[in-house]
């Protein structure tokens, strides 16, 4: 039973540093190619669950086109940022905590012939400048940020007035030891931070 008082002991750059630092695993690979199915998103080597039809929405949903930059905040191995990128023409920047990710982020770009930027950065301090990004998205990462209200902020600060954010992640009632307190809904903190909220799924989604 997950105790959800417990203090974050986890390091998670340390964590994932170590995973990215091995390759993809195939056996992971088989599993979600059998879960998803035609929705498998081929080649793009997600460490989360993110499938075709999702990476397909968050390139209609970014609003971005050639000459234009989007960020992917969390980008691990950086195949969902470079596939929406590939789909928009938009110039990618990647930023994960794990330099392991980045490295293979940046080799998965040059195997594909794509220009894109990985740099070091936290969803509370990317690193970047005020307005500086057309667009953002983020898959499945959010929940291991320590404050949501921080990332959201930064988001706020970075992203040029009108631009769009598009993420996936998770709303925890209860949680495994060791990661970030979650939060029951996101809403309120795009909120505050000064998004408007387009759209919101919340709750069992990919057919669950
Ligand atoms: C479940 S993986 C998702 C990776 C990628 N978005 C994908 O779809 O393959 C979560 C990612 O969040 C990154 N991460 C964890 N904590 C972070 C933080 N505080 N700031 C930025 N990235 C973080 C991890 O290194 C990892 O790459």
């Amino acid at each position: 039973m997950a105790d959800e008082s417990a203090p974050v002991t986890t390091d998670w750059r340390e964590v994932f540093e170590e995973t990215y630092a091995a390759a993809a695993s195939p056996v992971q690979e088989r599993i979600w190619r059998d879960v998803f199915g035609d929705d498998y998103p081929e080649g793009v080597d997600p460490y989360s669950f993110v499938t075709r039809s999702e990476l397909a929405r968050f390139a209609r949903d970014v609003r971005v086109e050639p000459g234009q930059t989007l960020l992917d905040v969390g980008c691990g191995r950086g195949g969902a940022g470079l596939w929406v990128s590939a789909a928009t023409g938009a110039s990618l920047i990647g930023i994960d905590i794990a330099e392991t990710a980045l490295v293979a982020a940046r080799d998965r770009a040059e195997r594909m012939g794509q220009k894109a930027t990985f740099r070091r950065g936290e969803f509370e301090s990317t690193g970047l400048d005020d307005a500086s990004v057309d667009a953002m998205m983020s898959v499945d990462a959010l929940l291991f940020t320590p404050s949501k209200e921080a990332a959201f902020v930064e988001f706020r600060r970075i992203l040029r007035p009108g631009g769009r954010l598009v993420l996936t992640s998770w709303d925890y009632h209860s949680q495994p030891v060791g990661r970030p307190p979650q939060v029951p809904d996101h809403r309120p903190f795009a909120e505050a931070a000064g998004f408007e909220m387009l759209e919101a799924q919340v709750g069992p989604l990919r057919g669950a």
